[in-house]
């Protein structure tokens, strides 16, 4: 097999400045955003015009969410950039998701929020028809997927699962049937299966798991069937992180998830695959290229960074201030107790340093970062998971911290433990989780090679 190389991005959530996004409302609106907003035109025009530049990768997989909210000018704009991209002799083979054809998209200006054209779901297939559909082996139209020969011997399945009716990312069996069918013919015909899926199929980070709609419903059936079929890496995007998870099917076939992060917001990067042989696969990461934006003097890195620690912040002032907006998102509104551990910890966080923290808790912390903010060390973990690679393994003081402070709260951490849903069908265990939150210690989240079997 020849080396074929080619890039991914996922979640570009292209905004047509034409719409406008400004004002008090917007930038009320953004201190909980992680991605940025107005800014997306401009970044996805630089990204574009980079991976036009590159001239030895002809293949551009994008993985969904290719709009901020499915407004007809950004399809409209995007769609442009697409096709100039492919005029470039660059094949993009796209899919769509659920921020697509959302029911009622958005622009905001002086007078606030207001309501803007958006596009159906069945009109997708034919915005995107020139960029997978068209030359596909084959199609399921209802679901939005297909399968396309993206080089000699290597078969892609694009795949959609953001609508069986209940509004919860899925695949349905007459899908899941097709795909099954794809995968047994790419087998036949010796050709090396890849995949490519909107939403997480393994989750990112095991804190993800958590979360409503990181990870479809019947994501480790369909993992078992696409490995036990011979379809071994997939990438996935959603949850706008940097990760690559691995799971072991009980027949022993290998399933990777690479997730890539939004374009759009940190860690705001760009993906380079390389298939190097049948089993072999090569996957790096780049940061988005320097976009033409007033950065007040930021580089772009520090830009995202900055947009993402907002979040952060603001999330913890409302910690302490309006607990129930966070509860509403883990379905546990109403909670008295949890109100009140939300709103005492987001009092602590803000104004401790990590050695008064401790103390109060009769914990010792680590005299090298006990002068420390608390809450800059809190957002900083967040951002970390994002970025993947999270540095505070067993042995680092922060992680020797994280597991004195929860050992404190054992007695509270049980019952959480039975309200959290199960994790890969096991009970849910946040000693663990936040374990795994805070340091990584499977493979590399950024740069790695991947063994399929
Ligand atoms: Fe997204
Ligand atoms: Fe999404």
């Amino acid at each position: 097999m020849e080396c074929n190389r080619f890039f991914v991005i996922a979640d570009t959530h292209y905004f047509a400045s034409s719409i406008g996004a400004y004002g008090e409302e917007y930038e009320k609106r953004m201190r909980y955003e992680q991605k940025t907003h107005a800014e997306t035109q401009a970044i996805n025009e630089a990204v574009f015009e980079y991976l036009e530049s590159v001239k030895d990768i002809d293949v551009v997989l994008i993985a969904g969410d290719l709009t901020y909210n499915g407004e007809k000018e950004s399809h409209k704009g995007f769609t442009r950039l697409l096709k100039r991209l492919k005029e470039s002799g660059k094949r993009i083979y796209i899919i769509t998701a659920g921020h697509d054809y959302r029911p009622h998209p958005y622009g905001f200006n002086e007078n606030g929020r207001f309501d803007v054209e958006g596009i159906k779901r069945g009109d997708l297939f034919d915005y995107y028809y020139e960029f997978g559909f068209k030359n596909a082996l084959a199609v399921d139209r209802e679901h939005l997927s297909y399968c396309a020969q993206l080089f000699p011997g290597v078969r892609l399945l694009a795949l959609n699962n953001d609508d069986d009716g209940t509004g919860k990312p899925t695949y349905s069996g007459e899908q899941i049937e097709w795909i099954r069918e794809q995968a047994i013919k790419g087998r036949e015909d010796g050709q090396f299966m890849i995949a490519m899926n909107h939403y997480p199929l393994l989750p990112g980070k095991p804190v993800f798991a958590l979360t409503p709609d990181a990870v479809m419903k019947n994501a480790d059936a369909v993992t078992t069937m696409l490995a036990d079929e011979g379809v071994h890496l997939c990438f996935t995007g959603h949850m706008h992180n940097q990760s690559i998870n691995e799971k072991i099917t009980e027949k022993g076939n290998k399933f990777y998830d690479v997730c890539t992060g939004s374009i759009t917001g940190c860690p705001a990067k760009i993906r380079i695959v390389t298939i190097k042989d049948e089993k072999t696969v090569k996957i790096e990461s780049m940061p988005v290229p320097d976009f033409e934006w007033d950065m007040g003097g930021k580089t772009t890195e520090k830009y995202f960074a900055d947009q993402f620690d907002m979040m952060i912040n603001s999330t913890i002032e409302d910690m302490a201030g309006n607990p129930d907006r966070l509860l509403r998102d883990f379905g546990a509104s109403g909670n008295r107790i949890l109100q009140a551990v939300f709103s005492r910890l987001g009092k602590i966080v803000s104004t401790s340093t990590i050695g008064s923290f401790s103390k109060k808790l009769l914990v010792k912390a680590d005299p090298a970062i006990s002068e420390r903010k608390l809450q800059d060390l809190v957002a900083e973990v967040v951002r970390n998971m994002f970025e993947g690679d999270q540095p505070y393994i067993e042995g680092t003081p922060e992680y020797e911290l994280f597991m004195k402070v929860l050992g404190r709260f054992r007695p509270i951490i049980k019952i959480l433990n039975k309200k959290f849903p199960s994790v890969n069908g096991k009970p849910a265990d946040l000693f663990e989780i936040v374990k795994h939150t805070i340091g990584n210690y499977g493979i590399p989240d950024n740069e790695a090679e991947l063994i399929l079997k």
